[in-house]
């Protein structure tokens, strides 16, 4: 049986009559941690969301979990943190009750919540740490509580593959490693496929297998430590990427833009 979780080919994607996407092709292996990086309206958000089956493409095809992107039977199997989850947290949710909406793919509409659907949401909880925070009103965490508490909701369905569309913005940068190393932590012990959205470029490349560059094109897609080293940075960014070394690891920082 293939292993390929995404297979992309040839995908083409307009909004208001201008591309978004064009002629990309993306393969993503079961267990890969693969980072999506490029300028802002490159069109990242976009892919996922073709991914997730959210955006028809006008050409190409999606197959995710071998079946067309979308396909019913890919409910629940992609937990999704997306861009904007941090938005209207004036709700008076509790912690617990946020992670409990991520459980409704599996539990349908017409079901109780049981007991188990219980141990899942706690489960998940702790997986993230933030068990003890479960009967707070989800507006009262800090932003990275936040974002742990979004992560618990999105594994809460018992997914195969995460999806995270920016999840380290208005994050510190001590709370962003921890993060990442929690994200590597539960691709191994919920054996993962994560497609991870980020402007970190300086980081993901020690946290991710596999980097993908997406300006409209896919520019460049490989593995993390050869990308790290690779001119094509620049190229989809269309500026100048300076490399300054801070001890032993090198920290990469996008310089001006000079036309
Ligand atoms: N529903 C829509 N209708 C028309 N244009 C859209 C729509 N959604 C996105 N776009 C446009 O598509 C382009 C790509 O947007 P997208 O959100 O995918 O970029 P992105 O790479 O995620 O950017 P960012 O890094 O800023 O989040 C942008 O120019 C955006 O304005
Ligand atoms: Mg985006």
């Amino acid at each position: 049986m293939s292993d390929l979780v995404v297979d992309i080919k040839d995908l083409w994607v307009t909004l208001n009559h201008s591309f978004i996407l064009r002629e990309v092709s993306l393969r993503i292996h079961q267990g890969v941690f693969l980072g999506l990086i490029g300028p802002n309206g490159g069109g990242k958000t976009t892919l996922l969301q073709v991914i997730l089956g959210l955006v028809k493409p006008d050409r190409g095809q999606v197959q995710v979990f071998g079946r067309p992107a979308g396909h019913h039977k890919n409910r629940g199997l992609i937990g999704y943190v997306p861009q904007r989850a941090f938005a209207d947290l004036a709700f008076p949710v509790t912690v617990f009750d946020v992670v409990m909406m991520g459980r409704y793919p599996r539990i349908g509409l017409w079901h109780r919540v049981t007991s188990q659907d219980r141990d899942r949401v706690l489960q998940k909880l702790e997986a993230v740490e933030m068990d003890h925070l479960r009967d707070r009103p989800i507006g009262q965490l800090s932003g990275g509580e936040q974002q742990r508490v979004f992560i618990a909701r999105a594994l809460a369905s018992d997914p195969q593959m995460l999806v995270l569309d920016e999840p380290t913005s208005g994050v510190d940068n001590r709370a962003q490693g921890a993060f990442y190393h929690l994200l590597g932590e539960l691709k191994v012990s919920l054996s993962l496929t994560v497609i991870l959205v980020s402007h970190d470029i300086g980081v993901i490349p020690y946290h991710t297998d596999e980097i993908a560059c997406l300006n409209q094109k896919l520019y460049l897609h490989g593995k993390s430590t050869e990308v790290l080293s690779s001119e094509a940075l620049k190229k989809v960014y269309g500026c100048e990427v300076e490399v300054l070394v801070h001890g032993k690891i090198p920290h990469r920082v996008i310089g001006e833009h000079h036309d």
